[in-house]
């Protein structure tokens, strides 16, 4: 039987519509969003919604250490190594239904599509909902993929939410443990390849009116800290110039971290996306200021060359407003590139469904990028309308997700037919 008799038709759209539409109601938010952070009893209860949709699909259904869900099947070759599908269905605070939760379902519908048609696969095959991919209340976000890559750093059971809560007490309440996070981890030669579909979270496809995404490449991310110390004072007797206002002199670091993008091209993205200021009074002069600040790049260089010029800015802001400024790199993934066999193997896919495709880096991080470190990745991206995520109106046309997964099913039976060997 060649591969296109055995995925037509593709997945049961209603069925995948239903789990999107299902899944997007836990967390809902009032003005259309989801708010389903790691960890939160809404994390929870989705979890325990897609344990059962593994289920239902025939898989093994389990919890590594590291918070990860994973339904498996074997295939018919038990030393063959594993196929992972995956993406996360943790949101960000009135985030969308679709960013992770999409690429969750899709698969769990194609590993029950492959069951109700009676195939089995030569290799395993494996689907995961990663944990905490967003950095949920302060977390260092992809979490799950760090365990499952064996990449978490020392001590992390340790290290304190924006709440106070230890890394390893928010595990526990999605059923990991701290205590054997090494047992989370993936060695290189158990998995075959790694595929994640999910919305593109940008309009290049929309654009150009094509389908179907294939992703080249995943930009690389640096989260930073500064913190801004002036002195508080009181805001009704304290002349104009005899102030060292924290808040004003952040305001001036925001701008800088835009001007790093946006005018000096210095890196591709730059965002102040946090901004907590003390003591936080009507009446009180700020003198304290902490900023959230990210900066994402192709390239590992030009994040480097992000951080060297925020640090120059920070030294001419103190100067000139008398504050201090200090700037903390913190959480950091690096650029990759998804592997051409599997970039090949995907525009194949779609190609035999008919779709057209078009060949993008991911602007928006993933969890593939951190399991890159232990197997070969590819990315499938469908429209998003209007390029929006992170946010309510984040929405595919129902075709386009049904498409997406028809795409992953056949991926997943070509790859199959022909295993990407790894090199
Ligand atoms: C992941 O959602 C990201 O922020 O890129
Ligand atoms: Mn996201
Ligand atoms: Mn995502």
């Amino acid at each position: 039987m060649t591969v296109t008799e055995r995925v037509r038709p593709g997945v049961d759209a209603g069925r995948l519509m239903e789990h999107i539409t299902a899944l997007a109601a836990i967390g809902a938010t009032p003005d259309g969003g989801v708010t389903r952070l790691a960890f939160s009893p809404e994390d929870v209860e989705g979890r325990a919604y897609v344990a059962r949709l593994m289920a239902e699909a025939g898989l093994a259904v389990r919890v590594d250490p590291a918070g990860n869900l994973i339904g498996t099947r074997p295939g018919i070759d038990p030393g063959a190594a594993t196929l992972v599908l995956g993406s996360h269905i943790d949101t960000v605070v009135n985030g969308g239904a679709y960013d992770g939760a999409y690429g969750v379902l899709a698969a769990i519908e194609v590993a029950r599509t492959l069951a109700e048609r009676g195939v089995r696969l030569a290799c395993g095959l494996a689907v995961v909902a990663f944990c905490d991919e967003e950095g949920g209340h302060g977390t260092m976000g992809m979490l799950g993929a760090h365990g499952f890559a064996g990449a978490l750093p020392p001590g992390i059971a340790k290290v304190l939410d924006e709440r106070g809560v230890p890394v390893g007490d928010l595990l526990a309440a999605v059923g990991g443990d701290a205590e054997r996070l090494p047992e989370a981890a993936w060695a290189p030669g158990d998995i075959a390849a790694y595929l994640e579909l999910h919305v593109e979270q940008g309009d290049v496809l929309e654009r150009r009116g094509v389908p179907i995404g294939v992703v080249e490449s995943i930009a690389g991310r640096v989260n930073v800290s500064v913190t801004v110390e002036g002195v508080a004072g009181h805001a009704g007797t304290t002349s104009m110039d005899h102030r060292s206002d924290a808040l004003v002199a952040a305001a001036r670091v925001v701008l800088a971290v835009r001007a790093i993008a946006a005018e000096e091209g210095v890196v591709l993205r730059a965002t102040t996306g946090t901004c907590s200021v003390g003591p936080g009074m009507w009446n009180v002069i700020p003198g304290r200021v902490r900023l959230g600040v990210e900066f994402r790049d192709v390239s590992a260089d030009r994040l480097d060359a992000a951080l060297a010029r925020l640090a120059g800015a920070a030294g001419e802001i103190a100067a000139a407003d008398g504050v201090t400024v200090t700037v903390e790199p913190g959480a950091r993934t690096t650029p990759v590139a998804c592997d051409p066999r599997l970039r090949d193997l995907v525009a194949g896919a779609a190609r035999e469904r008919g779709l057209d495709c078009h060949h993008l880096p991911s602007g928006a991080g993933h969890d593939a990028q951190i399991v890159a470190r232990v197997a070969p990745i590819g990315m499938i991206f469908v429209p998003s309308e209007g390029g929006i995520s992170h946010a309510p109106g984040e929405h595919t046309a129902p075709h386009h997700l049904v498409w997406g997964a028809d795409v992953l099913l056949s991926a997943v039976l070509r790859f199959d037919e022909a295993p990407v060997a790894r090199g």
